[in-house]
């Protein structure tokens, strides 16, 4: 059953071996994906050299993480704007004064958590977001990890057979299960830490392709995810979920995976065009404080 992993895993990790990195050191987190960043200083502006070679370990790795940073909001937006525009969350409130900077926040007590399903940020919008750049105000003494999966792997071991088929199909995205203005009325009505606001990006469906054509590496990675996919296109919801589901057991195979656990001031950056990610809820009694700054994409084809 696991014979096709060795290919895609191998030449993996052979690239790793070739990357000659001038400006920063990387540890890799798991064969699959993830690599940790050492040497840089995300508070004052990268040169173009450590940018390029950040951008190439981004690449490589598809979520990056560095320990020990020190930012302000301001610096926050900064680091985020050296790798395109920023976005401001159609449904989540911005922090105050900060509109592009979502505060995730969950109290000592707090049943649930933001991100705990297995997504791609933000793939109920046309163009959804390229990368989220994730910084720790305040961690939970254990527990809260956010667990990663390379969708390149996901696509790359699927059968030819089920290639065959999912090339050039279609499935709609939408938020409207995960921002559910009935089931979390109370973040809608501001009772909550994470305030929501109403718009017609609750409601809205999208088109995208369920495998993705990366635009910098050209690679194809499979882009369906269990919190915003409802169905193929053209299928109706009860024909659509037993592929839907077989897809996203398998797009979440341990040996896809990559978790990182955090410390007080890591970052992490990951690409939503070629991961999926899931934030672990196993802190009940204690609180977690996370500011996420999304980064725009393009429309995927
Ligand atoms: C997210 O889903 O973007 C949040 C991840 C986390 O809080 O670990």
């Amino acid at each position: 059953m696991y014979a096709g992993l060795r290919a895609p895993a191998a030449a993996h990790q052979q690239q790793v071996h070739l990357m000659e990195l001038k400006t920063i050191s990387i540890k890799p987190l798991t064969a699959a994906m993830g690599a940790e960043i050492s040497g840089a200083d995300l508070s004052a502006p990268l040169s173009p050299e450590m940018l390029g070679e950040i951008k190439a370990v981004l690449h490589e790795y598809l979520a990056i993480f560095f320990r020990d940073q020190h930012l302000t909001p301001e610096q926050h937006l900064a680091l985020a704007r050296q790798f395109g525009s920023l976005e401001v969350h159609p449904i989540v409130e911005g922090k105050g004064g900060y509109p592009e900077i979502v505060e995730i926040v969950k109290e000592a007590g707090e049943e649930t958590q933001f991100g705990d399903a297995w997504h791609s940020d933000n793939s109920f919008m046309d163009c959804p977001s390229m990368g989220s750049i994730l910084y720790a105000r305040e961690i939970p003494p254990i527990g809260g990890d956010t667990i990663f999966a390379n969708q390149y792997m996901a696509y790359d071991l699927l059968s030819d057979g089920m290639k065959k088929i999912l090339d050039g199909m279609v499935c709609i995205h939408t938020a409207k299960q995960a921002y559910d203005p009935i089931r979390l009325a109370h973040k809608y009505r501001g009772e909550t830490n994470m305030k929501y606001k109403y718009s017609e990006a609750v409601d809205k469906e999208v088109e995208h392709p369920v495998v993705r054509t990366h635009p910098e590496t050209g690679r194809k990675s499979l882009f369906v995810n269990k919190m915003f996919t409802t169905r193929f296109k053209g299928m109706k919801p009860e024909e659509s979920m037993p592929i839907l589901e077989y897809l996203s057991q398998h797009a979440i195979r341990p040996e896809f995976q990559c978790r990182f656990q955090w410390t007080p001031n890591a970052v992490a950056f990951w690409d939503n065009r070629c991961t999926m990610h899931y934030a672990m809820n196993d802190y009940y009694a204690h609180r977690r404080v996370m500011h996420r700054v999304t980064v725009e994409g393009d429309r995927p084809y």
